[in-house]
């Protein structure tokens, strides 16, 4: 059995944060060791684009989401890591889905109706107003990211099922109108790591301003864990673990036995100062190591730079010849593109004899009339035997050093040669 894909994308346009890595970052890395899947990661340096029109942040943000992932441990041996301007055939991709996207389906995208309902809230009578056509159509692009890699599993926030369905919907009329190529890709949303709380309870996000930055220093990080919310419980009175986000988050963090100590301090009424070092002394233990790693990648981006190279070259191997077949499946062929010779047999089994041979003699045709040039070489050549030969030996070479799609053609050329030039010797 093949092994199922598993591919999420990371907008660049934000520093890591400890919800990030809880919610997204650490369960796709548990996942990438898992052999059972093939991983794809990347960098969602276009999607930046949409919202933020920052470039200095777009490209801090690049470095540290790059260095991140790598300081943590992900293993791009197995993985594939990427990043999404890398690979031009993905933007290609999502301009073949936009011919195939109804507007309407886009009009319904939460992130366009956010932007429609703040206006129409405003009182605005433009409801497109600071609407652009990349945030329009971020659906699409987002669904060009997964059909490319032919994605079985994509790991998201809630806030992105609706594009996975969309991208599902997309794939189906491509598969529909031209070819079933693409898989239909399913979102997958860890209900555990949905509620991360932030510095004031809610949930931890850049929108709120209540973030952690997960490689902060440990001043920092101190600072901050001192800010976070409680109630006005005094040391010694039983506090509620499942309502504070001290416990929340260090749960998250600690083993299960651990959290079940801290739970019972809790219970026991820990003081808040204490609990909030004992979250900072847990948090400052876990993150040392990752977060030198983080500062050396930080120093040493060339080597960042060269993992993502690195991770494009595997990432090509897979979106080049794929995105042939989507061009061609569409009709963007080479003018004298003839379909391999399997693909006529099998289009021409259920058909009646005759119509086959017709399929047969066409193609034989339009082979024959790219050769045109070749016969009238041998034709004017004075010793026609020995320049027949030499077109022949020409032909056969070149089948030999074509890659495979283009082999067959050459080698369905090559045999009509051979026929037609028999009578040479
Ligand atoms: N839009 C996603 C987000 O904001 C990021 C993203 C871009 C993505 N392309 C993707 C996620 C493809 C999964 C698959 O979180």
């Amino acid at each position: 059995m093949s092994k199922k894909t598993v591919l999420t994308g990371i907008t660049t346009s934000g520093t890591p944060h400890i919800g990030n890595y809880l919610g997204a970052i650490k369960p796709a890395i548990n996942a990438s060791q898992n052999d059972a899947f093939q991983s794809f990661f990347f960098l969602a340096d276009y999607h930046a684009l949409i919202k933020c029109q920052d470039p200095a942040r777009v490209a801090q943000s690049s470095r540290e989401i790059a260095a991140t992932w790598l300081a943590l441990g992900l293993d791009t041996d197995k993985a594939t890591f990427y990043r999404q301007t890398d690979i031009p055939q993905i933007t290609e991709l999502s301009w073949i889905l936009s011919c195939l996207t109804s507007k309407g389906l886009m009009n319904r995208a939460h992130a366009y109706k956010a932007s429609v309902d703040a206006n129409r809230d405003a009182g605005n009578p433009d409801l497109d107003d600071g609407v652009t056509m990349g945030l329009f159509s971020y659906p699409v692009l987002m669904a060009a990211d997964i059909l490319m890699f032919n994605a079985d599993i994509v790991p998201v926030g809630k806030d992105q099922i609706q594009h996975i369905e969309m991208a599902r919907d997309v794939a189906g009329r491509f598969n529909h109108a031209y070819e079933p190529l693409f898989a239909l890709p399913e979102a997958q949303v860890d209900e555990a790591t949905q509620l991360i709380p932030g510095l004031d309870g809610r949930k931890m996000s850049k929108s709120y301003d209540n973030t952690i930055p997960l490689f902060c220093s440990s001043d920092q990080l101190r600072k901050l864990i001192n800010q976070i919310v409680t109630d006005i419980k005094a040391p010694g009175e039983p506090k509620d673990p499942d309502n504070s986000t001290l416990f929340q988050l260090y749960s998250l963090f600690a083993n299960e036995q651990e959290t079940s100590v801290m739970r019972q301090r809790f219970l026991e009424g820990i003081g808040w100062g204490d609990a909030k070092k004992e979250l900072f002394e847990y948090l400052d233990s876990q993150l040392t190591q990752p977060r030198n790693r983080y500062n050396e990648l930080m120093n040493d981006l060339g080597t960042v730079e060269a993992i993502l190279q690195k991770g494009a070259e595997k990432a090509k191997a897979v979106s080049e010849p794929f995105m042939e077949k989507v061009r061609i499946a569409a009709g963007i062929r080479p003018l004298n593109y003839v379909p391999v010779a399997k693909e006529v047999k099998t289009e021409t089994k259920e058909k009646p004899a005759q119509d086959s041979a017709r399929a047969e003699e066409g193609r034989r045709r339009a082979i024959l009339m790219q050769l045109t040039p070749v016969f009238k070489r041998i034709d004017s050549a004075a010793d026609k035997a020995k320049e027949a030969a030499v077109v022949l030996a020409e032909k056969a070479e070149e089948v030999e050093q074509l890659k495979k799609k283009a082999k067959q053609k050459a080698q369905n050329e090559l045999d009509i040669l051979k026929e037609e030039l028999a009578k040479f010797f």
